[in-house]
C-alpha cells in the first residue's frame, strides 16, 4: 500500500491524513477482493523497517490500527471474513497485541475471505524466525534435518497453512519487493501501477485481476499451468 505519504504532500496535507485515507482504501478493497471471489488478501501495513520513521508517525499509524481492529472487526466477521496477522510481536504495544489475538480467534472459523495484515513484518525476518524455530524443534527431537523439505520449511512460515500469492500489486510506481513474503512470492505475478494506494480503488483491483488473467504462469516448465480460478 504505498504512496500514503507522497499523496497527501501532493495535496498540502500532512503524511498521516495519507494514511487516514489510505485505511478507507483498505477497507474498500477488502469489499471488493471478497465480491469477486479472492480466497486471501494480504497487505502490507506496517514493515519491520517502519519504526525508523519519526515517532509521530509510527504513533498515528498505530493508532490507526487500534481503531480499525476495534471498529472493524465486527463488519468483517459478519461477513464471513478471517482475520490474521503475520509479522513479529515485539515492539508492537500489548493493547494492539491483545485485539489481535482477540481478532483472530473471534474470525478463525470463517470461510470467506481471509484478509492477512502484515504487521511489524519481514520477509527476512520470517525465514530466520521459521529457521529458528525448525532448529529449535529439532534439538528437542521433534523434527530432524532430513526430513526438511520446502512443503516442511513452509509450516514454520508466519503465514503456514495459507496458499502462495498469485498476485502482488504495489502502487505508486515502485518497482520493488521492500522484503515483502520473500519466500511466498516466488511464483507469482507482479503488477506495478502508478497510483498512489490512497487512489486505488475497486476499478483497479480489478484492471489487476484482469491482466493477471491473461497471464501464462510456467512455473519454471514450459507449458502454462492451469490458473485457480
Ligand atoms: C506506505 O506509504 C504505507 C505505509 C507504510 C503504511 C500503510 C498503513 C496504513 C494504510 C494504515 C494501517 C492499515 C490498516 C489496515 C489499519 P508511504 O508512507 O511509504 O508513502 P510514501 O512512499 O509516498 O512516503
Amino acid at each position: 500500500m504505498d504512496g500514503n505519504g507522497r499523496w497527501a504532500k501532493e495535496r498540502g496535507l500532512p503524511r498521516t491524513a495519507g494514511h487516514k485515507r489510505g485505511v478507507e482504501r483498505v477497507e474498500e478493497i477488502i469489499r471488493a477482493a471478497a465480491e469477486v471471489g479472492v480466497k486471501v488478501l494480504t497487505v502490507f501495513a506496517f514493515s519491520s523497517e517502519n519504526w525508523t520513521r519519526p515517532k509521530k508517525e509510527v504513533n498515528m499509524l498505530m493508532s490507526l490500527l487500534d481503531n480499525f481492529l476495534e471498529k472493524r472487526i465486527a463488519e468483517l466477521h459478519k461477513n464471513n471474513i478471517r482475520i490474521r496477522v503475520i509479522g513479529r510481536d515485539k515492539p508492537i504495544p500489548d493493547y494492539i497485541l491483545n485485539k489481535i489475538d482477540s481478532a483472530e480467534k473471534k474470525t478463525e472459523n470463517n470461510t470467506g475471505l481471509t484478509f492477512v495484515l502484515a504487521l511489524n513484518y519481514g520477509g527476512r525476518a520470517e525465514i530466520i524466525d521459521a529457521a529458528r524455530r525448525f532448529a529449535e524443534a529439532v534439538a528437542s527431537g521433534k523434527e530432524s534435518p532430513e526430513m526438511l523439505n520446502e512443503d516442511k520449511f513452509e509450516k514454520y512460515l508466519y503465514t503456514a497453512g495459507l496458499p502462495d500469492p498469485d498476485l502482488l500489486i504495489r502502487t505508486s510506481g515502485e518497482m520493488r519487493i521492500s522484503n515483502f513474503l520473500l519466500w511466498q512470492l516466488s511464483y507469482a505475478e507482479f503488477y506495478f501501477i502508478k497510483k498512489y494506494w490512497p487512489d486505488f480503488g475497486k476499478k483497479d483491483l480489478q484492471t489487476a485481476i484482469e491482466e493477471y488473467d491473461r497471464r501464462e504462469r510456467r512455473f519454471g516448465g514450459i507449458n502454462a499451468v492451469k490458473k485457480n480460478s
